[in-house]
């Protein structure tokens, strides 16, 4: 059953199309869900899918665990074959929420020719920022635990992002100016609430909408 949307957010059910972006343990997992939820759409976490393959041991998990296991990206190659044919689907039914993908250059120009393909490019990026001694922490004591929550793969994970990811910002920002960026050292419900604030700003209503631009 579809969850009540508050008035602020009604009109874009069922069309919102957005991103995460943001280093390991800023919460864009968290984040995913309840945004996805809330907007009813798809949640699409290459991180999760990804592990998924290699808890299955298909041929894909069996070429990328060795990555994961020392927090390195996986290569482009390989992330979009993972992602490719359920961001089509979900950019042709019409939203979802990206977690974690794009986070290269690379990445985000096959995202935003899958998106044009079915007409729904990014309406916003969100950037989820945190100091990474806070990140780091959360990471170490995640409840669940998780196979590259080791210290020196989280040290990896983060060089990556500031060295590999980081330039995304720039382009999201000044190329396509639909980034927004929120305090995510906050709880998880103030980061929502500051996500939900922000998202008014650039999410046209819906028959509203310009041409596709974002990504
Ligand atoms: P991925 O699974 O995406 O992991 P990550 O980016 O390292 O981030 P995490 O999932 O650890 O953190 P998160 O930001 O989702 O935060 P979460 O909500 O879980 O990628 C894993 C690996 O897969 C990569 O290293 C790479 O090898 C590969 N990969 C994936 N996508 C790829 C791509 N596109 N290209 C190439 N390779 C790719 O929260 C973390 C913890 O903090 C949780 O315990 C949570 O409960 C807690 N928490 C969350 N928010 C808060 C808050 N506000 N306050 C306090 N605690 C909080
Ligand atoms: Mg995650």
């Amino acid at each position: 059953m579809a969850r009540p949307l508050s008035p602020v957010h009604g009109p874009y059910h069922r069309g919102m199309r957005l991103l995460l972006l943001g280093a390991p343990g800023s919460g864009k997992g968290t984040q995913a869900t309840r945004l996805a939820a809330h907007f009813d759409v798809a949640h699409l976490s290459t991180g999760e899918l990804l592990r998924d393959e290699v808890a299955r041991a298909t041929p894909l998990g069996e070429k990328v665990v060795s990555f994961m296991l020392s927090g390195e990206l996986v290569p482009d190659e390989l992330v979009e074959e993972v992602i490719h044919d359920r961001l089509l689907a979900a950019a042709r039914a019409g939203g979802y929420v990206l977690d974690g993908f794009p986070r290269t250059v690379h990445q985000a120009e096959e995202a935003y020719k899958i998106a044009r393909e079915a007409g729904a490019t990014v309406h916003a990026v969100i950037l989820l920022d945190a100091p990474d001694e806070v990140l780091t922490e959360r990471l170490l004591s995640r409840a669940q635990g998780r196979s590259d929550d080791e210290p020196d793969t989280i040290r990896r994970r983060l060089e990556v992002y500031h060295a590999i990811t980081t330039p995304l910002i720039d382009y999201y920002r000044d190329d396509r100016g639909v980034l927004v960026t929120v305090d995510a050292s906050q709880s998880p419900d103030s980061v929502y609430a500051a996500i939900l604030d922000e998202l008014p700003q650039l999410v046209p209503p819906v028959g509203l909408e310009p041409t596709p631009g974002g990504f």
